[in-house]
């Protein structure tokens, strides 16, 4: 009998937890009630209510929010806006592969500065910042993708020190941050540096990828900038999607929602973790309290090129680690596993495959 393959490759959410009846119920109710403002053209820095709700959640005015088709093409803006050929761009090594690729299409020269168990080692970033001040450094530090590492509050407050001192942005990617299984939140770097941190969002994984509704909040002068930029790019972002949004979170269901998410993926994770206690304690791997990723260090010797041929015979399918270092040489070892997708039946399965692979 063949065995079933385990994908490790997708860090999404699974399709069993989208609300699709109340999203149906919410899209209806909003084109009903704002239908000629819907439909139309609308305003590049995104759907007014929306906006205001966004506003409310993370105690900033209407202004300092961008809402955009993604958190990833926001990201776009910021790189285009930003970032010219030949200015230095920091990112942790690893990090998401994408936004390594959209750092690069601006032309910049992207920077890997390593990761430790609590964020980036900021003595190499301070040797860094000697050779040449970076326009951004671009990081996620609630629950990393691809690592699962938080950045400690005395990181994040020496970052915001290090940004005001040099004059950088900041870019706080955190899709992730509301999906904390266990432990206490760590306060945000946009909190710590109001001036020069960017902190993006989206609800993508707090309700579903589909929508490609991801917003930024920052300064109101670079509100302004990016929506500049937005209204030549696409005019305004798609308007139903938001309209269909701002309802579901004007009935107070997003939090419920969230709740959800947190039971489903918190024994994921821990299956994940004590899987890889019991069946690989010869590799290294992150402690993260929340998120989607686990990142794993293989053992010495390990080869991505082999494992990944022979994890297709075993039948699994493996992420090419070296995608999420801007050097790839430095990935040849490291794996990521996007538990928030699997079963824990197929968690310990696929750690068990793995385990008999190396
Ligand atoms: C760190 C990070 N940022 C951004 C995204 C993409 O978010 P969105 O769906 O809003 O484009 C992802 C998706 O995996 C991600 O991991």
């Amino acid at each position: 009998m063949t065995q079933q393959t385990i994908n490790l490759t997708r860090g999404v959410p699974p399709v069993t937890v989208f609300p699709i009846d109340d999203l149906i119920q919410c899209n209806e109710a909003a084109l009903r009630q704002d239908p000629y403002v819907l439909l139309q053209y609308g305003r590049s820095p995104g759907y007014a209510p929306l906006r205001e709700w966004l506003g409310e959640q993370h105690r900033v005015g209407a202004d300092q929010i961008l809402i955009g088709n993604s958190s990833l093409e926001i990201l776009a803006f910021v790189t285009q806006t930003q970032l010219k050929p030949g200015t230095r761009a920091f990112v942790e090594s690893p990090s998401y592969d994408r936004a390594i690729t959209l750092i690069r299409r601006a032309g910049a020269e992207v920077v890997g500065i390593p990761m430790q168990e609590d964020g980036l080692d900021l003595e190499i970033l301070q040797d860094e910042l000697k050779k040449g001040v970076p326009a951004l450094i671009y990081l996620i530090a609630d629950f990393q993708n691809p690592m699962g590492v938080t950045t400690s509050l005395e990181k994040r407050k020496k970052l915001a020190a290090l940004a005001e001192e040099y004059g950088f942005w900041i870019i706080e990617d955190a899709p992730y941050r509301e999906l904390r299984y266990w432990g206490n939140p760590v306060p945000t770097l946009r909190s710590l540096s109001p001036t020069r941190v960017l902190q993006m969002s989206s609800f993508s994984k707090v309700l579903s990828p589909g929508l490609r509704l991801g917003y930024v909040i920052g300064p109101a002068d670079m509100i302004a900038t990016l929506a500049r930029w937005a209204v030549d790019s696409y005019i305004g972002p798609v308007l139903p999607t938001q309209g269909m949004v701002y309802e579901y979170c004007r009935r107070g269901l997003l939090s419920a929602n969230i709740e959800q998410l947190k039971k489903l993926y918190s024994p994921r994770l821990q299956t994940t973790l004590s899987t890889l206690e019991k069946h690989l304690p010869q590799a290294s791997w992150s402690k993260p309290e929340g998120g989607f990723f686990v990142g794993v260090t293989l053992p010495e010797g390990s080869d991505m090129e082999s494992l990944r041929a022979r994890a297709g015979e075993a039948g699994l399918k493996l992420s090419d680690g070296r995608g999420f270092f801007p050097d790839p040489a430095n990935g040849n070892r490291f794996l990521r596993i996007p538990f928030s997708s699997l079963t824990p039946q197929e968690i310990k399965e696929a750690i068990t495959r793995l385990a008999q692979l190396l």
